[in-house]
């Protein structure tokens, strides 16, 4: 089959890197790609948000089969208007993205399906926000309803912080995505993420990881959209995992199809295993970025027979198998990340690599100019080790990181290590 793959970023990466080993994609193109994406695909100078352009090339292409990797495509309806010109299409509808595109959304619908999550208020306006926060005193979380790149939460430790929270959401801190405000109880726990893959009524675990959003070692710094993850998550036992898809996974498709909305695609779960169980901090529609080229290189199934399956509605009859060892992949990014990267540095120490098979280094953000690669973006590579063990995989990722340099690198130096103590 002929397939497009949507995006740029490191996931996408690790996205094309599969597909392009799936013995059922003849035809690997990606819109708009990356230096690191063109090593597997053609790629095609479409922006993934332009849903119109990509509707329209697909088309005039033949394609079979549209992956769609980032959230934003999604939420602007891409999988719609390929669906309304006969393409198909892997990834929610836009109405099934809004588990993703409104926080408000995704928590009134888990109070209508039973699914355990935080206790929360939705507020449009200052005083009752406020008032709530009186009421029920810090620690709280305030978030903004819609898509905020990552930034749009915040964990107040004292009442004065929450306060200054919402003062700053309403006085437009996270622009149109603060306009409405999640307040919401603090989860105590460790976090993990399960990824389950979905036809809109079967769903398969793809997958456990834990990501460190963190920019600095010991969790410290900004938030940013992920420097570093490791998979899968020894904390998510087996019996966690079966929890998770008996009152997350399963309730959440089964609530999405009554709707009228059936979700098919990514569904990642962002959890916190408090002490009452697993409980639902957020949803994501795609895949994670770094989480996919962790949990992918992990994976023997062909993804392409896997994606086709969830999209033609034939996953009850498909399982996945995957090799044993463990992958850790460290985020390298420009300095100034993520408020203000400093880029256009020339990588160095990325030949070594290319043939390696322990070690994966997937682009993000980088340019090539001829035998040039320059580190052009926030996050620019996230290099991944596999191993027997995360012990193993650590060893790998770190040893490479070593040899992939540039002057304005940065990293953290502590990923998978509350794993490994
Ligand atoms: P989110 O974008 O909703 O995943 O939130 C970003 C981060 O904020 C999460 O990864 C958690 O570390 C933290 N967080 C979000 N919601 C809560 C909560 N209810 N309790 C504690 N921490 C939270
Ligand atoms: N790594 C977190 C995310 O993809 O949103």
């Amino acid at each position: 089959m002929r397939v497009l793959l949507v995006g740029s970023g490191g996931r996408e990466h690790a996205l094309a890197w599969s597909l392009d080993a799936s013995p059922m994609v003849d035809a690997l193109y990606a819109a708009p790609g990356n230096p690191g994406i063109a090593q597997h695909a053609t790629c095609v100078a479409i922006p993934a948000a332009d849903v119109e352009a990509l509707a329209a090339w697909s088309a005039a292409n033949a394609i079979d089969l549209v992956v769609v990797g980032p959230e934003a495509p999604l939420a602007l309806g891409l999988v719609d208007a390929l669906a309304a010109r006969g393409i198909k299409a892997f990834g929610p509808t836009q109405a099934a993205a809004r588990l993703e595109t409104s926080k408000a959304f995704a928590k009134a619908f888990c109070t209508r399906h039973g699914i355990p999550t935080a206790d929360f208020a939705v507020f449009a306006e200052a005083t009752p926000a406020h008032a709530y926060v009186d009421a029920k005193g810090a620690p709280i979380v305030i978030k903004a309803d819609g898509l905020a790149a990552g930034k749009g939460v915040v964990v107040a430790m004292t009442d004065a912080d929450a306060h200054a929270a919402i003062d700053s959401a309403f006085a437009g801190a996270f622009g149109a995505a603060g306009e409405t405000l999640v307040v919401e109880e603090f989860l105590e726990g460790e976090e993990a993420s399960l990824f389950a893959l979905s036809d809109g009524t079967h769903a398969l675990e793809i997958g456990t990881a834990q990501d460190h959003k963190r920019l600095l070692d010991g969790d410290h710094g900004p938030n940013t959209g992920g420097m570093g993850a490791y998979s899968p998550a020894p904390q998510l036992t087996d019996a966690l995992k079966a929890q998770v898809m008996d009152e997350i996974v399963r309730p959440t498709l089964a609530g999405m199809a009554a709707e009228g909305t059936p979700f098919q695609g990514f569904l990642y779960c962002g959890l916190m295993l408090t002490d009452a169980g697993p409980k639902l901090i957020e949803y994501n529609v795609r895949f994670g970025d770094p989480e996919a080229q962790v949990v992918l290189p992990r994976l023997m199934t062909d993804l392409g027979q896997l994606l086709l399956g969830a999209v033609d509605g034939v996953l009850a009859r498909m399982d996945l198998r995957w090799y044993p060892e463990a992958c850790l992949g460290v985020v390298l990014a420009n300095a100034g990340y993520p408020e203000q990267p400093r880029t256009g540095d020339a990588i160095e120490g990325l030949v070594a690599f290319a043939d390696a098979d322990d070690v994966l280094v997937f682009h993000a953000g980088t340019q090539a100019d001829g035998e040039r690669i320059a580190a052009s973006g926030g996050r620019v590579l996230c290099v991944a080790g596999r191993g027997v063990d995360l012990r193993a995989a650590h060893t790998r990722a770190y040893g490479a990181v070593e040899r992939i340099t540039w002057p304005s690198r940065i990293y953290r130096s502590d990923i998978g290590s509350r794993a490994l103590r």
